[in-house]
Order: structure tokens, then C-alpha cells, then sequence
């Protein structure tokens, strides 16, 4: 066996009691000190010795640390994010909410006009600019440091001509309407347990809504219509088990939302039509 791939094995074995993806964070980690691709490292191991970063990676992995923070980067549908500190590292399952926009506009006009509420590290806004290329498309965070992430991301991705990004609270002071308007808002209720490093490294406002994680839905549910050009989509995450609350609240707001289920079947979205006259 190469240096390369006993370190790979060893590491893996560490890291188990810390992660439930514990060869999968191995390898990522040994990637990034190689400073190649995950791709590279399992199809040509590389036949040198094991770089002496790697170690300090692990040990930062063993204290908890999220993966994508310590390399800095998260694949997300079909681009690569920079991430770290102060932005929500995106979530397989916020995947849904693409996967969803991308079926309900197959057979229709694409999106031309996009819009990305809490857009943290530009995650939903940068997939979909990437999906539909003659969009453009705006987000808004209220957290500073998200957007710098997002603006560095749309920069390096090529996509800066068509992201905008502001500073904001969800869409207070928007007065344009969108094609497509997607939104990741905090759905935690306060005190729920989180996985393992979750609420010691990810920002606190990017997952907490209240006692029942409700309060966002409250705030944006109002919102959508004047959001929505004519034929408009909202695509809105929700807690698989907020299919039921959230969706009243929708309905509250006269909408008749439908529901998207993630891949394992589990609810995660909700889906909102605008229908103007
Ligand atoms: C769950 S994270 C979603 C991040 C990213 N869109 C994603 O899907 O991975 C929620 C985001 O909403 C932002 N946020 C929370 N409250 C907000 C508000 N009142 N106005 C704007 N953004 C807000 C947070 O800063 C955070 O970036």
C-alpha cells in the first residue's frame, strides 16, 4: 500500500468516533493537503509521501471542526462554494429546492429574473445563475460576512456580471418582481439538537426562527406575492417535519402551496405560485 493510501485508512479509522462520513472526510481532507481533487486522489493515489499537513487537518476534524471549513470549499448541486465561518455550509438537501425549480420549468420559459432570500455563501442564487445562463438574479443576507463569501464565489465562478448581492432583511425595500424566487430561511426551533458541530461552528442566525423555527416562515409568507412576476415560482425550504406548519402558513397568506421531498422522502420544500391576473 502507498504512504498516501494507509494515511487515507488510518485517518479514516480516527476519525469514526468524530463522524458518521468518516472515510469520505479522510479523503477530502487528504485531497485538499495535496491540494488536488477528491476525483484525483481516488482514481491516481498519488505514489509520494503523505503531506505534512494532513495531520493538523485530522486533529482539526477530531475537535469537531465541519469538514468544508477546514478545506474551505462545499460541492453544491453542480458548482463548488467557498465556505467558512460565518456562512452556512449548503446542505445536500437544500439540492431539492434546484432540483424542483429545474422540473417546474422543463417545458416552460426559463427563469430570466432570480431571486436568492438569505443567500448565505450565494448558494441557491450561484446554482441556479449556473443552471439557466441567461438569467440574472439578485441575493440578500443580512449577514455581512455571507456575502462576502457569495461575492467571492460568483467572482470566481464567473457568474459576478449576473449576481447582484445586498445587504438586507429578507426583502424589505425589493420592489422588482422575480421568475423564480428561492429561499433557505433559519427553520430551527430554539434549543432543537443539531448534528455533531453544527451549533458550536455554523452561525447561530442562519439556523434558529423562535421557539417552533416558525417565525421566518411568518415573516416571508406575506411576502411572496409582490415577489412574484406572472407565472412566478417560490421555492421555500422547510424541516421535514414542517410540512404541515409551515404550509398553513402559506395558506394563511393565500397561497396553496405543494410539497418537494428531498431524496431520501423526506418533506423540504414548498412550492408557491403567484397566478397574477
Ligand atoms: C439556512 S441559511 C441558508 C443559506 C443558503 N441559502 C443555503 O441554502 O445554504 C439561512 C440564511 O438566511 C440568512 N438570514 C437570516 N435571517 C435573515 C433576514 N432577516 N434577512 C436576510 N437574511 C437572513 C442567514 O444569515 C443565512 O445566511
Amino acid at each position: 500500500m502507498r504512504p498516501v493510501e494507509r494515511a487515507l485508512a488510518e485517518a479514516a479509522q480516527r476519525l469514526k468516533g468524530a463522524s458518521d462520513t468518516a472515510r469520505l472526510d479522510a479523503e477530502l481532507l487528504m485531497a485538499s493537503a495535496l491540494n488536488i481533487e477528491r476525483d484525483e486522489l481516488l482514481l491516481r493515489p498519488p505514489a509520494g509521501e503523505v503531506p505534512d499537513a494532513f495531520e493538523g487537518l485530522v486533529q482539526r476534524r477530531l475537535a469537531g471542526e465541519p469538514v468544508a471549513y477546514i478545506t474551505g470549499r462545499r460541492a453544491f448541486w453542480n458548482i463548488e462554494l467557498e465556505v467558512g465561518p460565518g456562512a452556512l455550509i449548503p446542505r445536500p438537501d437544500s439540492e431539492t429546492l434546484i432540483a424542483a425549480a429545474v422540473e417546474h420549468f422543463a417545458g416552460r420559459e426559463a427563469p430570466r429574473r432570480i431571486l436568492d432570500l438569505g443567500t448565505g455563501p450565494g448558494t441557491l442564487l450561484l446554482a441556479a445563475l449556473d443552471q439557466w445562463p441567461d438569467a440574472t438574479g439578485v441575493g440578500i443576507d443580512r449577514s455581512p460576512e455571507g456575502l462576502t463569501y457569495a461575492r467571492n464565489n460568483a467572482r470566481r465562478l464567473g457568474l459576478a456580471p449576473r449576481a447582484h448581492f445586498r445587504l438586507g432583511n429578507w426583502a424589505t425595500g425589493v420592489d422588482e418582481r422575480f421568475d423564480l424566487v428561492l429561499c433557505n430561511p433559519p427553520y430551527v426551533a430554539i434549543g432543537a439538537e443539531l448534528g455533531p458541530g453544527v451549533a458550536e461552528h455554523e452561525p447561530a442566525e442562519a439556523l434558529f426562527a423562535g421557539e417552533e423555527g416558525l417565525d421566518d416562515y411568518r415573516l416571508l409568507a406575506p411576502e411572496i406575492s409582490r415577489l412574484l412576476a406572472r407565472s412566478g415560482l417560490a421555492v421555500v425550504e422547510i424541516g421535514a417535519d414542517q410540512a404541515h406548519t409551515a404550509a398553513e402558513l402559506f395558506r394563511s397568506a393565500g397561497h396553496q402551496p405543494l410539497l418537494a421531498r428531498d431524496l431520501a422522502g423526506r418533506p423540504r420544500a414548498l412550492l408557491i405560485e403567484v397566478k397574477h391576473k
